[in-house]
């Protein structure tokens, strides 16, 4: 049904891993037609900058040619701490009003100077305020330089870019569709990955606020390896196959369990703090709540994160299990799924 034209490919690239698809898009089901994960070069990427460009370039490269990948565009889904979006309410404008307005809303929150931004908005709705038409717009902004970087990596595997698209958007975009029947998308989305943890607060599916941790999985690692006197590659190992989240009331006599909780919790402990005080400046900006969790990133699969932090933040964890929203050729397993949920959204084509 489809030509190679019509194949994307998609890219998630992460400090520690590189998700990819090959797809078509749709607005409620695409179709993947191959995906892969592969180790990201050390020091390649970190906090979604490109710091080594051909290491980057010889793996993408390789993982072209070993798949056979023949696609006409690419696009790439990026989070770097730099990163904000936000809801600003602005009056009813014209078009090209409405952007100069952004701009100067946009300046009361972006970190630095504005033109040195990529600026991106989408109108959410009409409110009224005090017999004021107002708009509700989603700001979204990105240092240039960043997203130019992607293009050229583009450019240099001679593949045309379809989108720059932002954690929050895509992973939200996968997670709207495989939440299709749940009425209120109101939810917090925690991305454990190796060297960073996104906050994205979604209000009706719409992500309204992100947040950047520089801190992941790998920090675990590390501290789990200093513990036990190993080396980095083998804390790592010890995390997937021993490590897990220890609940207030525990206190294990047992010494390997006291090591493990005393080595793991501090971290853990780290990012629930950083995940309440995001949940408690949404709530007090809207005075809405929030009563559900969802979990991605390879960092989730701590034994018990998703049960602690959901009980720590009284709220329901809503676990990534059951039918997922595209046509795959071979499956992504389940038990890996929280690992695609960012490069999957890309397939998804965003409303008109
Ligand atoms: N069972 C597990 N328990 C804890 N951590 C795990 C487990 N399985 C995988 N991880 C960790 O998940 C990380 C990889 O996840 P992911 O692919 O989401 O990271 P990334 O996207 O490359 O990183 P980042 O988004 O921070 O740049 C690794 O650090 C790995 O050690
Ligand atoms: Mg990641």
């Amino acid at each position: 049904m489809f030509g190679a034209g019509n194949k994307i490919l998609g890219l998630d690239i992460g400090s520690s891993n590189i998700k990819w698809t090959v797809y078509s898009e749709a607005k409620n089901m695409p179709t993947i037609y191959n995906w892969g994960l592969e180790e990201t070069p050390p020091g390649a990427v970190r906090n979604g900058r490109i710091l080594e460009k051909q290491s980057l370039l010889d793996k993408l490269r390789e993982v072209i040619v070993n798949n056979r990948i023949k696609v006409a565009k690419a696009s790439i889904t990026l989070a770097c701490p730099e990163m904000v979006i936000r809801t600003v309410d602005v009056p009813k404008l014209k078009q090209k009003e409405i952007q100069n307005v952004v701009k100067y809303e946009s300046e009361q929150f972006i970190p630095g100077n504005s033109d040195e931004y990529i600026i991106d908005y989408k109108i959410l709705g009409e409110i009224k305020e005090n017999q004021n038409d107002l708009l509700k717009v989603l700001v979204v902004a990105v240092p240039s330089g960043i997203i130019q970087n992607y293009i050229e990596l583009l450019e240099n595997l001679s593949i045309n870019p379809r989108a720059i698209d932002f954690f929050s958007n895509s992973t939200c975009r996968f997670l709207n569709n495989f939440l299709r029947d749940v009425k209120d998308k109101n939810y917090v989305l925690i991305d454990v990955g190796a060297s960073n943890t996104i906050i994205t607060i979604a209000e009706q599916g719409v992500p309204v606020l992100t947040r950047l941790v520089q801190i992941g999985s790998e920090e675990i690692a590390r501290t789990i390896a200093n513990s036990f006197n190993l080396t980095l590659e083998d804390g790592e190992k010890y995390m997937k196959t021993h490590g897990r989240v220890f609940f207030d009331n525990e206190q294990p006599e047992d010494k390997f369990l006291w090591e493990m909780m005393t080595s793991i919790m501090p971290t853990v402990e780290l990012l629930l703090k950083n995940i309440f005080q995001s949940v408690e400046f949404y709530k007090s900006k809207t005075q809405k709540s929030i009563e559900t969790v969802l979990m991605t990133g390879g960092g989730s699969y701590l034994k018990h994160i998703d049960k602690y932090f959901a009980q720590q933040l009284s709220m329901n964890i809503l676990p990534l299990k059951g039918i997922f929203p595209v046509k795959m050729k071979n499956n992504i397993p389940e038990d890996i799924i929280n690992l695609f949920c960012n490069v999957l959204g890309l397939a998804f084509r965003e409303e008109e």
